[in-house]
C-alpha cells in the first residue's frame, strides 16, 4: 500500500463568490511519486500547489505533509522539506548561480563553506559545469536557468518538490531534454514531485499518476493509461483529446498500456516497415471500435502511424472516425 506524503482534505480557496479557485479538493500524493496536475488555464493548479508551501492560505480544509497538518509544522522545517520551482524561471537576477542555488541553505543558517560545496554538487547533478556558479542568471540560456532552478529546489534535500510549469518557457527540444533529465533524476533521488503542467504529452511522459483539474476541483486521478483509456466523462476526454491522443500514445509502455487496453486489437510487429497482419480476430475487435485505425505496438512502445494504409483500406475501418 502506497504511503501518502501529501494530502488535501476538502481544501477550498474562495477569492470571491465568483472566483472559487479551489472547491473541496481531495487528493493524496504518495511518497516517491511523480504526480502531475493538469488542466485548463485558470482551473486552480498554481493555487493548489501554493497551498502546500503556505504561499496561499486555503479558505477551508486541511493539508497534511507526512501526516501532519502544515500549520503544525515548524515553518523552517517545512521549508526545508519542500522544494519549489516556480512558473517562469524566477531566479534572483542579482545573485550568482551559486547564491541562487544556496539561497534556501542561507536562510536555514548553513555555513558558507558547506553551501559552496552543496552548490558544486548540485550544479553537476543538473548537468552543468561548476564554472557556471559564478555567473549571473542573465548570462545563462533559458534551459540552463531552468536547470539552476531545479538545482535550487533540491538544495536542502527536500522530500517533496513542487514544480509549476517549470519547462513552459523553453523551446521544444530543450524542454524534452530537461523532461528526460528530470525523469531520471527523480528515479535516482526518489523524491516526491508534484508537477503542474498543461501539456498532456509532458504529463504522460513524466507522471506515475495524473490529476485532471476542472474549475477548482480535482476531477479525475489516474495513471496516464487510465486517463487515456478510461476518461471519466466528456470533459476529460475532450481535454485529453484536444492535446492529441495519438501524439501521446507512443509514450506509453506496452506493458502498462496493455493492462488498460484489454478490449483493443493487439497487433505486434517487429519493426515499422514490416507489413501488419490483420487477423480476423483483430478485425472483429476493431469493428467495435470507433477509431479509423488501431494502435500498433513494437517491442517497447505503442506507436500510431499517421497513416496506416492497411487499416485505411479495410472495408470496416476506412471511413469511420
Ligand atoms: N490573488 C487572487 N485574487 C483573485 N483571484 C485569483 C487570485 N489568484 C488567482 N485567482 C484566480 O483563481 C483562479 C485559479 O488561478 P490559478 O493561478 O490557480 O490557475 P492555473 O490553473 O494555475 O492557471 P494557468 O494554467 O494559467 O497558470 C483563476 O480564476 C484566477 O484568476
Ligand atoms: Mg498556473
Amino acid at each position: 500500500m502506497a504511503k501518502a506524503i501529501l494530502e488535501f482534505e476538502k481544501v477550498s480557496k474562495i477569492y470571491s463568490p465568483q472566483v472559487k479557485a479551489l472547491q473541496d479538493v481531495f487528493l493524496k500524493v504518495n511518497q516517491g511519486e511523480f504526480f502531475c496536475l493538469i488542466g485548463p488555464s485558470g482551473c486552480g493548479k498554481t493555487t493548489l500547489l501554493k497551498t502546500v508551501n503556505r504561499l496561499i492560505q486555503p479558505t477551508t480544509g486541511k493539508i497534511l505533509v507526512k501526516g501532519k497538518e502544515i500549520e503544525k509544522w515548524n515553518p523552517i522545517e517545512l521549508r526545508r522539506n519542500i522544494g519549489y520551482v516556480i512558473q517562469q524561471i524566477g531566479l534572483f537576477p542579482h545573485l550568482t548561480v551559486e547564491e541562487n542555488i544556496a539561497y534556501v541553505l542561507r536562510t536555514l543558517g548553513q555555513k558558507k563553506e558547506q553551501r559552496k560545496q552543496r552548490a558544486k554538487t548540485l550544479i553537476q547533478l543538473v548537468g552543468m559545469d561548476i564554472s557556471y556558479l559564478k555567473r549571473l542568471p542573465k548570462e545563462l540560456s533559458g534551459g540552463q536557468q531552468q536547470r539552476v532552478g531545479v538545482a535550487r529546489a533540491l538544495a536542502a534535500d527536500p522530500e517533496i518538490i513542487l514544480m509549476d510549469e517549470p519547462f513552459g518557457a523553453l523551446d521544444q527540444i530543450t524542454r524534452e531534454q530537461l523532461q528526460d533529465e528530470l525523469f531520471s533524476l527523480q528515479k535516482k533521488l526518489k523524491k516526491t514531485i508534484f508537477f503542474v503542467t498543461h501539456d498532456l504529452r509532458e504529463a504522460v511522459k513524466l507522471a506515475d499518476r495524473i490529476g485532471v483539474m476542472k474549475q477548482g476541483v480535482v476531477h479525475q486521478v489516474g495513471s496516464p493509461n487510465e486517463l487515456l483509456f478510461s476518461p471519466k466523462d466528456q470533459f476529460v476526454e475532450e481535454f485529453l483529446g484536444s492535446s492529441g491522443f495519438f501524439n501521446v500514445l507512443q509514450l506509453l509502455s506496452v506493458k502498462e498500456g496493455m493492462i488498460a487496453f484489454d478490449s483493443l486489437p493487439k497487433l505486434t510487429i517487429a519493426n515499422q516497415n514490416q507489413p501488419l497482419e490483420l487477423t480476423p480476430e483483430v478485425i472483429k475487435q476493431a469493428q467495435n471500435f470507433t477509431w479509423n485505425s488501431v494502435p500498433v505496438v513494437n517491442q517497447n512502445r505503442f506507436f500510431q502511424p499517421k497513416f496506416n494504409p492497411i487499416l485505411a483500406n479495410s472495408p470496416w475501418l476506412g471511413d469511420s472516425n
